[in-house]
C-alpha cells in the first residue's frame, strides 16, 4: 500500500496524516480494506503499537470502522436523507411552525454533516481521542448488562446525579443536591424546559448581542420577546437594557458565545443585582466552562447567586461528544417540581443505559482522566493556534475569547464582509473549513471576524491550516489590488454598515 509519510512530527502522525489524506482524497475508497496492521506495521517499518493507535484514532474520528474478526474498512460518508421534492408543504399548520418555519432560513445547521475538508476550523467539534473512545465503548457494555429496562426516573439515575454534583462542587463551585438536579438530553432540552416553564409567549427575553444561535432560534420560536443586552469586554450588560425588563435571561458568563469573553467578577455582581431588582430568571449556559486557560478562575453566577435567581446548565457535548445527547440542569428549589413535570411532558426521561455508564465512567476516574488529557491537548492546541496566526497573519488580525474554551475569534479589520465570504469560499475550495461570525450576530458586526475552533487538528494540522488561511488571504488581498473600483465600493460599503450599527456594539 502507498502511503508518503512526510517526516513532519511523530510517526503516529505521519501515518495519521497519510492515511486521512488518502481517504479524503478518494485514494482509499469507501469501504476499502485496509491491510492487518502487523503488515503495515512491517511494511512501514512502523510498531505495531504505533498502528494500532492511528487505527483506533481514525476509528474514533469516524474515518474507518472496525468489523469483529474482518479487520479496519474505510467508512462510507454520511449519506444525505432523500428529500421529498415533489410534495408541496402545507400552510404552517400552527403559530409555532410559522415561526419554526421562518427561522429556518436564517439557521446555522451545526448537525448537517460537514463535507469532507482536510482541514477544517469548525466550531463546537469536541477532543475525542482513542482512550476515550474504548473507555466509552466499555462502560456502555457494561453498563447495558445492569441498566433497568423499565422507564427511568424522570429527574434521571440517582447515581449520575449523585456523580456530578460532587463533580460540580469540585470543578465548578457549583453546590447543589441531587434532588436539584435533572438529567437532559443536552442544554438544547434545558433551554426548552426554562422557556416552557417561565416564559409565556410575547414575555421578553433577554439574548446576548452577539449570541448563540441555538438559544435565539430556539426562544423565537417559543414566541418569545427577544431584547439584545450587548457584550462588550467584561460580558453581557443587562444594566444597559432599556424598556421593562425580561423574565429570563440566557447568559453564557465563563466563555461568551461566540465572543469568548470572561465575564468579570463586578458583572456577574451587576448581572446578579439585575436579576434581584427585577425578578428576573438567569439560565447560566456552562457549555464549554471546563476548559479554563486562566491561572485565576472566576465563579459560576450560580456560586455567586444567593437568591435562587439561576438555572445553571451545563452538557457533555464538549466534555465528552455531542452525539451522547446528554446534559444537566441545576434547579432552583422553588421550580423543582415544575421543571421535572415539564421534563415528563417531554420525553419521560433519559435513556438509562448512557445514564448508568456516564455514572459508572466518572466513579472509576475515566471521566476526569480524560478531562485531564483534553484540557492538556487543548492548551497545546490553543498555543500553536495562535502561534500560527501570529507568524503567519501578524498585523492584518486582531484574536479575541482565547482565555477559555476550544474556539477563539479572529477580526480582519481590512476587510469587508464579502470579502471575508470569499475568504471562506476559496478557502473551502482547497479543502480548508472556515466559518463566520457573522450568523451569531443580530445585526452585521462592524469589522468581519472568523470562529476558528481548535479542539479536532493537532498543533502540527493548525499550523499547515493557519498557512493555507494566509495563503488564500493574500489571494483575496492581490485580486483588490486588481480591481480599482473595489476600495471605493468598500468605503461605501463600510459607511452604510456604520449608519446601520445604531447601537453600540462590541466590534
Ligand atoms: C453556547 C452553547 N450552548 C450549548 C451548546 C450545546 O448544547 P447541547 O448540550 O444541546 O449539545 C453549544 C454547542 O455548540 C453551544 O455553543
Amino acid at each position: 500500500m502507498f502511503l508518503e509519510l512526510n517526516g513532519i512530527g511523530t510517526k503516529q502522525a505521519q501515518l495519521t496524516r497519510a492515511l486521512r489524506a488518502a481517504i479524503v482524497c478518494g485514494r482509499l475508497k469507501p469501504g476499502a480494506q485496509l491491510p492487518p496492521t502487523r503488515e503495515l506495521a512491517l511494511e512501514l517499518g512502523l510498531s505495531r503499537n504505533t498502528v494500532l493507535a492511528v487505527f483506533e484514532s481514525l476509528r474514533a474520528d469516524g474515518f474507518l470502522v472496525g468489523r469483529v474478526g474482518a479487520g479496519s474498512f474505510v467508512a462510507y460518508p454520511a449519506v444525505p436523507e432523500p428529500t421529498s421534492e415533489t410534495v408541496s408543504p402545507l400552510d404552517a399548520q400552527s403559530a409555532y411552525s410559522q415561526r419554526a418555519r421562518m427561522l429556518a432560513a436564517s439557521r446555522v445547521d451545526t448537525n448537517a454533516p460537514a463535507p469532507t475538508l482536510r482541514y477544517s476550523l469548525q466550531y463546537g467539534v469536541p477532543m475525542t481521542n482513542p482512550a476515550l473512545t474504548t473507555g466509552w465503548s466499555h462502560a456502555v457494555a457494561k453498563a447495558a448488562q445492569f441498566a433497568d429496562t423499565g422507564y427511568p426516573p424522570v429527574q434521571g439515575l440517582l447515581v449520575l446525579r449523585t456523580q456530578l454534583c460532587n463533580y460540580l462542587a469540585r470543578r465548578r463551585g457549583v453546590q447543589a443536591r441531587p434532588e436539584q438536579m435533572l438529567i437532559v438530553s443536552g442544554i438544547q432540552q434545558a433551554m426548552t424546559l426554562a422557556a416552557r416553564v417561565l416564559v409565556d409567549q410575547g414575555e421578553r427575553v433577554c439574548m446576548e448581542e452577539p449570541g448563540y444561535f441555538g438559544a435565539r432560534q430556539l426562544l423565537a420560536a417559543h414566541g418569545a420577546d427577544l431584547v439584545l443586552g450587548q457584550v462588550d469586554g467584561e460580558g453581557v450588560d443587562l444594566a444597559g437594557l432599556t424598556g421593562p425588563p425580561p423574565k429570563l435571561a440566557y447568559v453564557t458568563p465563563s466563555h461568551q458565545f461566540p465572543s469568548g469573553v470572561v465575564m468579570s467578577l463586578e458583572r456577574r455582581h451587576s448581572v446578579l443585582g439585575f436579576a434581584r431588582a427585577h425578578s428576573c430568571w438567569l439560565l447560566e449556559d456552562d457549555y464549554d466552562g471546563e476548559f479554563s486557560y486562566e491561572p485565576q478562575r472566576i465563579p459560576t453566577l450560580h456560586a455567586l447567586d444567593n437568591q435562587q435567581r439561576v438555572i445553571y446548565v451545563g452538557s457533555f457535548s464538549k466534555m465528552l461528544f455531542p452525539s451522547l445527547r446528554l446534559g444537566f440542569m441545576v434547579v432552583p428549589d422553588a421550580l423543582r417540581a415544575d421543571f421535572i413535570a415539564a421534563k415528563w411532558l417531554n420525553d419521560f426521561a433519559c435513556p438509562a443505559i448512557e445514564q448508568l455508564a456516564l455514572a459508572n465512567f466518572m466513579a472509576d476516574g475515566g471521566f476526569e482522566r480524560h478531562l485531564r488529557h483534553a484540557s492538556h491537548a487543548l492548551q497545546k492546541r490553543r498555543t500553536a493556534l495562535i502561534q500560527a496566526l501570529k507568524h503567519h497573519l501578524g498585523g492584518k488580525i486582531q484574536i479575541d475569547g482565547a482565555n477559555a474554551g476550544m474556539h477563539l475569534t479572529v477580526w480582519f479589520a481590512d476587510l469587508d464582509q464579502e470579502e471575508l465570504e470569499a475568504l471562506i469560499h476559496r478557502a473551502r475550495s482547497r479543502g480548508l473549513g472556515l466559518f463566520s461570525i457573522r450568523p451569531h450576530y443580530q445585526k452585521p458586526p462592524r469589522t468581519p471576524g472568523l470562529l476558528l475552533g481548535f479542539a479536532s487538528l493537532p498543533p502540527a494540522e493548525l499550523e499547515i491550516a493557519v498557512r493555507l488561511l494566509a495563503e488564500c488571504l493574500s489571494e483575496i488581498e492581490s485580486a483588490r489590488r486588481h480591481n480599482p473600483g473595489f476600495a471605493r465600493l468598500q468605503s461605501v460599503q463600510r459607511e452604510c454598515a456604520d449608519t446601520l450599527a445604531d447601537q453600540p456594539q462590541r466590534r
